[in-house]
Parts: structure tokens; C-alpha cells; sequence
């Protein structure tokens, strides 16, 4: 992932991940297109992916990276290891799964390109609407009357797109900055470049207001930058919800489109953990393909079942 010129002189961002540094030739690293190479008969698909690499492979990130593989469904997992193969034309997963130990810099691009980046501004806009008209003004009303901030946090959050919505929305009903602290964590370091730099193709401003467009980004047609002035209410961190406890307390937190992605006891365990995070009475917003795990009903009630909004019980 990087920054090139285009032609027309402006900059474009490449969303594309890097092929696997050690498949790519033998400059960067093994060649595994050599014909002496084992070479599988068919091409490589996610349900084949032979189950002896992809243990191999859990087994490397997580003693040298402390990246947990198995947290994620085996299935989604095995499909993008073996995109990421194919895209350096790696036909051979057991050697590469040898190749990976020991190569801390593949490592990282590995896990790099097994996340989904994939978001947008103000993705499910009536999510977004929700939140402007209910839930910020009600959390606004209580942090003003106990005199405290008003603290968001949102977790798996890309390249910045969902904590960078709540900024506008804050911008666009209150005025007063310094009552609130947007946090946005992610796992991957590269997206969190991308986050701090507030960079952004046309496509993932498309649920932008023109005029929000107008006042908080420049440039264009082919990209954005935010603001300074938004950049700066946002804080980035690197943080694993999976095997880091939560450093921060919140009164809204943002996990959207993350928790699909995780085998089901690890949806529980992080529910459990940003249940853990929230202020008593906090309000939790999952993706509209999430729903809370069953073991975990007694922790939140649901208030707009459509937007996948809860509410932390207040006594845990
Ligand atoms: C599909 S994006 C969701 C972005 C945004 N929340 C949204 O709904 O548009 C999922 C994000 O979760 C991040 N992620 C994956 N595993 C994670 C983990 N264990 N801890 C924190 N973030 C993680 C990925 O890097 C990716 O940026």
C-alpha cells in the first residue's frame, strides 16, 4: 500500500496490499515460481488451503508477532492467505509457511494484508443519523452536566473513516472541541498511517454531504484530505482487541464490522471486554451484520435493534 503520482500530477492512493515479499523473486526473496517448486495441480482456494501450512502459519504469528490467526473464522482466513499467495504467485503453502519463519518483515506484511480494510465515511448513513439526532445530544447533555468529557472510542477502525464521521457530526451539533476525545484503534500500523495522513480516494466519500465535503476536506476529483482542524479531534493508536485489554473507558464505542470476522468465542470475549470499557449506561454501535452473541444479552440491552445500538446494563 502507498502513495504513487498519477499521470495527471495528482496523488492516488494504491489500495491494493503488497504481494508476499517472499514469493516475489529472488531479490526480494525465494522464488517459489521455480520450476523445482511443488506446484499444486489446481489453483489455490480458500476451502483447500491445506491445513498443515495454515497451522504452521498460526503458530509463527503468534509466537513471534503475538498475532492470533485462530481468533478469526478458519474459513474467511484460509481464502485471503490464499489470495495473498496467488498474488505472488506462491503456488506452494507449506514452503512459504517454512519460508514465514523467522522473516519478521513478511510477517508483518502478512498480517497486514489478511485484515479488511474496507469502510467508508458515514457507512450505514442511518446509523450515522441516529447518532446525530439521539445518542451524541443525550451523551452531550449527561458529560456537560457531570462536567467530564465525552469520550468515543472506535475500534477496527481502517483508515480513520468512522472516528473521522463522528468528528463531523460533533462539529456539526456542538461546537465546543475541547469537551470531547475521539480515540480510533486498529491493528494494523498501515492503516493507521493512512488514518493520521486523513487521505481518502472519491469512493469512500460518497455518503459525504456536499456541503461537509465542501467545508472540511480539499482537494479533488480523485482525492480527499480531511482537515486539519478534524484530523486533529481524532487520537490513533495500534491496539489488538483480541489479546490486549482495553486501555480506555468510554461512553460510545464504535465496533463495527469487526466482531464477523472472529470465530464465535472470540465475539464473546471481546464483547465482554468492551462491555468492560464502557461507562455504566454506555451505548455500543455493531455492524448491521452483528449481533450480540447469546452469553452476552445480560451485559447490554438493545435500543434500536435496526442500527445494532445497545446499551451497557449499568450494573455488571
Ligand atoms: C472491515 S474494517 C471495519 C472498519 C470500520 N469499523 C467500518 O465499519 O467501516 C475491520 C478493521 O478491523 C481491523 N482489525 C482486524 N482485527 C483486529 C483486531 N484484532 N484488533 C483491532 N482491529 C482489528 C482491521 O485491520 C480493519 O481495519
Amino acid at each position: 500500500m502507498g502513495f504513487i503520482n498519477a499521470a495527471d500530477g495528482g496523488l492516488i492512493i494504491l489500495l491494493m496490499n503488497d504481494p508476499p515479499k517472499a514469493c516475489q523473486n529472488e531479490a526480494s526473496g525465494p522464488d517459489f515460481s521455480d520450476q523445482n517448486q511443488v506446484k499444486l495441480k489446481n489453483p489455490l482456494i480458500g476451502e483447500e488451503f491445506p491445513d498443515e501450512a495454515y497451522a504452521h502459519i498460526a503458530a509463527t504469528l503468534k509466537e513471534q508477532q503475538n498475532f492470533d490467526l485462530n481468533s478469526y473464522k478458519a474459513v474467511n482466513m484460509k481464502r485471503r492467505l490464499a489470495a495473498y499467495l496467488r498474488s505472488g504467485n506462491c503456488q506452494d503453502p507449506l514452503q512459504y509457511s517454512t519460508e514465514l519463519t523467522g522473516n519478521s518483515e513478511e510477517q508483518k506484511q502478512l498480517i497486514a494484508a489478511l485484515g479488511v480494510q474496507v469502510s467508508q465515511f458515514f457507512r450505514n448513513p442511518s446509523t450515522f443519523m441516529v447518532l446525530e439526532k439521539r445518542i451524541l445530544p443525550e451523551l452531550l447533555r449527561v458529560s456537560r452536566r457531570q462536567n467530564s468529557k465525552l469520550r468515543i472510542w472506535s475500534v477496527g477502525c481502517a483508515h480513520g473513516e468512522e472516528p473521522y464521521s463522528v468528528a463531523l457530526l460533533l462539529k456539526k451539533i456542538q461546537q465546543k472541541e475541547d469537551l470531547v476525545a475521539i480515540l480510533g484503534t486498529d491493528l494494523s500500523h498501515e492503516a493507521l498511517k493512512r488514518a493520521k495522513s486523513g487521505y481518502y480516494p472519491a469512493d469512500r466519500l460518497k455518503d459525504v454531504p456536499a456541503d461537509v465535503l465542501q467545508q472540511y476536506f480539499t482537494g479533488h476529483p480523485h482525492l480527499y484530505q480531511i482537515k486539519a482542524e478534524i484530523r486533529h479531534l481524532v487520537q490513533f493508536f495500534r491496539h489488538d482487541i483480541i489479546s490486549e485489554e482495553a486501555f480506555y473507558r468510554a461512553d460510545l464505542i464504535l465496533c463495527r464490522n469487526l466482531l464477523i470476522y472472529f470465530a464465535r468465542e472470540k465475539q464473546q470475549q471481546v464483547l465482554e471486554l468492551l462491555a468492560r470499557a464502557l461507562s455504566p449506561g454506555g451505548y455500543l454501535v455493531l455492524g448491521r451484520a452483528e449481533t450480540l452473541a447469546p452469553d452476552c444479552r445480560n451485559l447490554f440491552h438493545c435500543v434500536d435493534p435496526a442500527e445494532r445500538i445497545y446499551r451497557r446494563t449499568v450494573d455488571l
